[in-house]
């Protein structure tokens, strides 16, 4: 069996959902962004803010690379703009099988217009943001993802029970491909 990467927009769950799969397949979990902060000793907010994005994008590359070479099978959380690279979206399809948690703009929008940890969403229009960032990315995201869950009006549960049926769809594929 594969690891499990979580990819998609901003407050689609990823973290949240990676947790729940991570005690219902006894797997450790980890959050790309949250490496990142305790590599550099410094919140996301701040890496945007003294470094700026390119150098931030850039330790997400540096970062999937080094996962790509960890052994043992787990669960990771990938920040919403993992996949943006061409580059990363090679690492994430060499560490495992790719899961886009897909959100509509109008459910990011209610599930962040509070956010202030977010640099890209504190701007002026951060619902224009969202819907535009939403509609550039798509192909990004499809570009990379095995499996496709849509988020929108589910409970966490039905979320986490999708996507073990389709993992262990793709597992029995992968098994009669042999
Ligand atoms: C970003 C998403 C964030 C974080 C950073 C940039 C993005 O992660 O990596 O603020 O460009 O979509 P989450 O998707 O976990 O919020």
């Amino acid at each position: 069996m594969r690891n499990i990467i979580l990819i998609g927009f901003m407050g689609c769950g990823k973290s949240t959902i990676g947790k729940k799969l991570s005690g219902r397949l006894e797997l450790p979990v980890y959050d790309t962004d949250e490496l990142i902060e305790r590599n550099t000793g410094c919140r996301i907010a701040e890496l945007f803010a003294t470094k700026g994005e390119e150098a931030f994008r850039a330790m997400e590359t540096d970062l999937l690379a080094e996962l790509c070479e960890q052994k043992g099978r787990c669960i990771y959380a990938t920040g919403g703009g993992v996949p943006l690279r061409e580059e990363n979206r090679q690492l994430l399809r060499q560490l495992g099988t790719v899961v886009w948690l897909r959100i509509s703009p109008e459910t990011a929008y209610q599930r962040l217009k509070n956010d202030t940890k977010r640099p890209i969403l504190q701007g002026e229009n951060p619902k224009e943001k969202i819907q535009e960032l939403i509609v550039s990315r798509e192909g990004a995201y499809t570009a990379c993802a095995d499996i496709i869950v849509d988020v929108d009006h589910k409970g966490r549960e039905a979320i986490v029970e999708e996507i073990l049926a389709a993992i262990e769809r793709e597992a029995a594929d992968e098994t009669v491909g042999d």
